[in-house]
């Protein structure tokens, strides 16, 4: 068979459409990193900076996640700490409170199952897993009242499992807060 360039094969055509969809899944992949940056830059979720871990079965006996230190406390540094625990089906505590225009920090844990843990329209969007701590740094701009629903499947009440966020006023927070250890809504 002689070699004629103006004569276009099969194997050419295959050739032609495979570079195609090689761009292609390169621009796919490109543009996931991209997205992945944009993420992790610009809305802060960023995967956890080191691992901890808490034993599910002493969690109510001691340690950080006893009942009593569960709910918002301020931090020296005028921050503010939430700390959490999710069970089959409930957050503790129910009601979170914190101040608006401040640092937050979010530390929780399961007691049970793999729950999830978001605070709708903010960049809070974790799992809870038993055996380990999760924590998210994030700030909310202005006084809102928000949900915050367990979204991974956890068992038959998962669809229950809701908690609730209260963004208040910054003064009337750190007023409150001056004399209880733990603020939660119920304790306002
Ligand atoms: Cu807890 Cu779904």
């Amino acid at each position: 068979m002689t070699y004629d360039p103006g004569h276009i094969t099969g194997a050419m055509v295959a050739a032609r459409i495979e570079r195609r969809w090689t761009a292609i899944s390169i621009g796919i992949i490109a543009l996931l990193i991209v997205m992945a940056a944009y993420a992790g830059i610009h809305q802060a979720v960023m995967p956890q900076p080191r691992v901890e871990t808490a034993d599910p079965r002493t969690l109510h006996i001691a340690g950080e996640f006893i009942e009593s230190n569960l709910g918002s406390a301020v931090e020296p540094d005028g921050s503010v700490t939430v700390r959490a625990v999710g069970q089959q089906y409930s957050f503790t505590p129910q009601c979170i409170v914190v101040p608006a225009d401040t640092p937050i920090t979010i530390r929780a844990t399961s007691a049970d199952v793999v729950h999830g843990f978001l605070i709708e329209h903010s960049n809070v969007n974790t799992m809870l897993v038993p055996g380990y701590i999760s924590t998210i740094a994030t700030r909310f701009a202005t006084p809102s009242e928000r949900v915050m629903p367990c979204h991974e499947f956890c068992g038959a009440g998962h669809e229950g499992m809701w908690g609730r966020i209260k963004v208040i006023d910054k003064a009337t927070f750190m007023k409150l807060a001056a004399d209880r250890r733990r603020m939660t809504c119920v304790a306002q």
